[in-house]
This record gives structure tokens, C-alpha cells and sequence, in this order.
């Protein structure tokens, strides 16, 4: 038979040799400390996740993305998308560097209006508002380094026309840190709102059409943490839990300044008018007098923003961090790639009896991630007890959900502690006397790479004192992430054992644990 050369390109074509979708990762699973249900770039360096927005059936993800080395570097723009927020599909890079600087970070809207006029044959624009950083002129030391401008896409995100008369805001020639616009149409004054992080506190502008910007106000000098610069905005409306009542929340990303160390997000309740933005005067006494309000204690969450554009029908506010502290972030011990994404998390507005607390909380799409599921039995726990074991060659990935009961609790302090066969350990747990969490990874492993990684335990607040504590864990080879009390305290952190730890098991000091309910899954992994 003869074989022409249209039958082998069809064949070929069938096994996807010429297939025009772009590649799956060039992920190896079992590369060390590579994360199997966490977002992470294909190789080489990320840090801020980038421009999320929600448009028909997609969830983009952008992000910091510097291709060619596995350290910060000349920024880009990474993609990728997803259909559930659980497994992600990388896409092309969607902005590289030129002539006006690096791409730094900032946001995506739908444009729903076609207000900038970018919009082809009826269909809405992305539009995408981002940071210019021009090493030019940091090198020749001057301030303006950093303005703002947009690009646009017809063709759902897969390519990018940068706006012929960018930036569209220029550096007002006296600031070196103005960047990281966030991006929002505020429906009642019919225009659009940029929140912009200009070293410590926030500006708002508006626009009609993303491209003239007019200054509006600031926020933020005399309120919460000042520790160093404040980085990666958000703004938006939320529905206090359970109430008519509604808020505005501006979350602002800082380094350093975070209790445990280095970078972390603190965020502010109040209104915005379409103008400013005003505290809640419940509020303000947790951000006075250089109190801030945190949203996740751990260490490895930064710069975390929540996605646009998430239909009404659907009407959550989810929020998805790096995870990664700049302290040490260039340094961590991994080879191909360096860092990821935290999971993606559902925020709410809880009201609380002085205040308002915003909680985080895994999205329930992740739930389709479990696979093989152990119930333990209700009763008092001892020590020493597995809850799972890692089998050998199998990664770490597991889901545990706790309900402890510390009135029949009678040891002081209890952790979930991971172990490998070297003796490293790591323990994330709770304080009964001292009622706070804590995380500790100052025997975890590789800790050479940084003297800031693990100097101290890390503590958090338990905000409720009701005896019934639940925890929600999520362990992904080389990441921890509690979800306590539904979400009211969380903490993110990193870990670098030499050998993959093997053994889940609870550690209890002075006395046994009240286990109400105890569920440990296993995880599937996402590549
Ligand atoms: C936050 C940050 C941003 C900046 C980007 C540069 O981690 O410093 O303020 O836009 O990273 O990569």
C-alpha cells in the first residue's frame, strides 16, 4: 500500500504530534518538592499570580514568569487556564518585556462595554493593566522607574496587542514604587477604579475607557502595617456572611512587615464611594497605631489578589497567593522551576462581635482532587498515632479534616506531625493554654539555603473560643496549609525535607486528644 505524505501528516496529526494546542507541562511528577495538585510554572522562576480573570468557562492565570533562569529576572507575564481552578492548562506567554521596561504585575477586566474600544465584532476585550519597570532608568538611579499601561486580547487571552500610546499613566517623576494596579468597574459612578500601591498607601484613579486616568484619592499612610513598601493591591465589595450588609475590602500585599517574617497580606474593611476609600470605624481599631489584620500567618503567602469577573450566578470572591516569601524565595532548594501558586481560596466577610474577620478557605472544586478516604473513630487519641502513611515512591499529597474537641482534650498542645526515616520532622499544631496555632519547620530538612527560612516557630491567633476546634490541611510534598476554624486562621508554609516525609501522625504533649471527627483523603495529583 502506498503511503503518501498526506496520510502520515494525517496520522501524525492524530497523535498529536502537530497538535496546535499548547503542550501539557513538561512537568516530571517525581522531580523533588515538585507540588502535585498546586499550580506551578513549567520550569524556571514565578512569583505573583498576574491579571486572574473569569471569562467564558476560563479562569486565566497570569504571573510573574521569568523564563530563562530559575531566579527573578526580567519579568513576563506566564498563562494559564483552567476550567475548575484545579488542573491547569499553561498556555503561551502572554507579555514579554520591550522597550518601556519589565512587566510587572497588575490585573485583567473584561470589558464588558467595550469602553476602550478594543473590542472586535461584538465581543468584549480583555484588558489587561499592568506595571512597567524600566531598568534604564533604575540602573541611571532616578526615581520614575515604574508607570502603568494596558494590552488587549480579542481571542480569549491566547494573544496580546500591547495599546500603541502606552503607559497610560506615567510616573509622577517622583516615586520609585508605583505599581501593581488593580483594576475594577464600579458600576454605580460607571467607570473604571485602579488601585495602585505607591510605596505605603494606596491611590485611586479613575477611568472611562482604561486609557485616561484621572487621580482620585489615597489611603493607607497612618493605617496598618508600615514594616516596609506595600505591594499588590485588591478592591472589592463583599456581602457580609449571612447579612444584606455590604463592605468594601482593600487588601494590601507588604514586604517586610509580617508577624512571622518578611512578606505577607494584610487586608482593611471600609466603604469606597467610586472616590475614596473610608475605614469602618468598627474596624479601625485593629488597623491603629500600627496594628494590622492578616489574612494567612504562614510565611509563603504573598501578593495574593482574587480573580474579576466571576459571573453573578456564581458570585464568589476567590482569592489565589504565591507561595513564597521574598526573604528566601530565590533560594529554596528546588531545580527546574521555583515556586507556585497557593491553592485557590473562597474569602468571606464574617461580622465577629467588635469587628468584621475575613476568612479564606479552599474552594470546593478541590474536592474532586480525593481519591482513597480513612474515617477515624471518634474518641480520645494518644500520642503517637498514624493518621496516614506515605507508601514509598508515592508523593505526599493528602487532605486531613479534624474536629477536636478540647473540652475532653487534656493534653496542652497537639500538632499533625510529618517524619521521614532521617528524623526530620515538621509540626503544624495548636496551643491550648496559649489558644494560638503554630508551625514548625526548624527541623524539617534542608534549611542551609537560608538563614531567614526557619529561625522561628511561627504563631497564629484562634480567634473563636468555642471547644469544638476544626481543621482543614492540605500537605502537598513540599507545603503545608491550615484552614482553621472554617478558614478564620490560616497559615501557608514551606518545607525541604532531604527525603520526602512518610508518616502523618498526631503528637500531643502532656495528654491525649478529643478527636470528634477525623477524616484523612488522598489526594490525586493534577499532572
Ligand atoms: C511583588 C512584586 C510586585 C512587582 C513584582 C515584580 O512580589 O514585588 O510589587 O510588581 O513583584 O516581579
Amino acid at each position: 500500500m502506498q503511503i503518501n505524505r498526506l496520510s502520515i501528516f494525517l496520522m501524525l496529526m492524530w497523535l498529536g504530534v502537530f497538535s496546535c494546542r499548547p503542550l501539557r507541562p513538561s512537568v516530571s511528577s517525581n522531580e523533588q518538592y515538585r507540588p502535585q495538585f498546586h499550580f506551578t510554572p513549567p520550569s524556571k522562576w514565578m512569583n505573583d499570580p498576574n491579571g486572574m480573570v473569569f471569562f467564558e468557562g476560563e479562569y486565566h492565570l497570569f504571573y510573574q514568569y521569568y523564563p530563562d533562569a530559575t531566579v527573578w529576572g526580567p519579568m513576563h507575564w506566564g498563562h494559564a487556564v483552567s476550567k475548575d481552578l484545579v488542573e491547569w492548562e499553561h498556555l503561551p506567554i502572554a507579555l514579554f518585556p520591550d522597550s518601556l521596561g519589565y512587566i510587572f504585575s497588575g490585573s485583567a477586566v473584561v470589558d464588558w462595554k467595550n469602553t476602550s474600544g478594543f473590542g472586535k465584532n461584538g465581543k468584549p476585550p480583555l484588558v489587561a493593566i499592568y506595571t512597567y519597570h524600566d531598568m534604564e532608568i533604575e540602573k541611571a538611579q532616578r526615581p520614575n522607574t515604574q508607570s502603568q499601561a494596558i494590552a488587549y486580547s480579542t481571542d480569549n487571552g491566547r494573544t496580546w496587542t500591547k495599546y500603541a500610546k502606552n503607559p497610560v499613566i506615567p510616573n509622577p517623576g517622583t516615586v520609585k514604587d508605583f505599581r501593581d494596579p488593580k483594576v475594577i468597574w464600579h458600576e454605580p459612578t460607571q467607570q473604571w477604579i485602579m488601585v495602585l500601591a505607591v510605596a505605603d498607601h494606596v491611590e485611586f484613579w479613575g477611568a472611562p475607557d482604561l486609557k485616561r486616568w484621572t487621580y482620585l484619592s489615597s489611603f493607607g499612610k497612618e493605617y496598618g502595617s508600615h514594616g516596609g513598601v506595600w505591594e499588590c493591591p485588591d478592591l472589592f465589595p463583599m456581602v457580609v456572611s449571612g447579612s444584606k450588609e455590604e463592605k468594601w475590602v482593600l487588601i494590601l500585599n507588604i514586604i517586610p512587615g509580617h508577624p512571622n517574617g518578611g512578606s505577607g497580606t494584610q487586608y482593611f474593611v471600609g466603604t469606597f464611594n467610586g472616590t475614596s476609600f473610608t475605614l469602618d470605624p468598627a474596624f479601625k481599631s485593629d488597623v491603629e497605631s500600627g496594628r494590622a489584620v492578616w489574612l494567612d500567618w504562614g510565611r509563603d503567602h504573598y501578593a495574593a489578589v482574587t480573580w474579576s469577573d466571576i459571573p453573578k450566578m456564581d458570585g464568589r470572591r476567590i482569592a489565589i497567593g504565591w507561595m513564597s516569601n521574598w526573604d528566601y524565595a530565590t533560594k529554596v532548594p528546588t531545580k527546574s522551576w521555583r515556586s507556585g501558586a497557593t491553592l485557590p481560596r473562597l474569602l468571606e466577610l464574617k461580622k465577629t462581635k467588635k469587628s468584621y474577620h475575613m476568612t479564606a478557605f479552599p474552594v470546593k472544586e478541590l474536592e474532586k482532587l480525593r481519591g482513597q478516604k480513612s474515617v477515624m473513630e471518634p474518641g480520645s487519641v494518644p500520642s503517637g498515632t498514624l493518621f496516614a502513611e506515605v507508601k514509598p515512591g508515592q508523593p505526599l499529597c493528602y487532605e486531613l479534616e479534624l474536629e477536636v474537641d478540647l473540652s475532653k482534650t487534656t493534653a496542652n498542645q497537639f500538632s499533625i506531625r510529618l517524619s521521614n526515616p532521617k528524623g526530620e520532622q515538621y509540626d503544624i499544631g495548636y496551643d491550648i493554654p496559649l489558644k494560638r496555632f503554630f508551625s514548625d519547620r526548624r527541623h524539617s530538612g534542608d534549611l542551609s539555603f537560608s538563614e531567614a527560612f526557619a529561625k522561628d516557630v511561627h504563631i497564629a491567633p484562634r480567634h473563636q473560643s468555642n471547644n469544638l476546634l476544626t481543621i482543614r490541611l492540605y500537605l502537598d510534598v513540599a507545603s503545608a496549609e491550615l484552614f482553621a476554624d472554617h478558614g478564620e486562621t490560616c497559615i501557608t508554609d514551606l518545607f525541604f525535607p532531604s527525603e520526602g516525609f512518610t508518616q502523618i501522625r498526631l503528637n500531643a504533649v502532656d495528654g491525649t486528644v478529643w478527636i470528634k471527627s477525623g477524616v484523612v483523603n488522598q489526594l490525586k495529583r493534577i499532572y
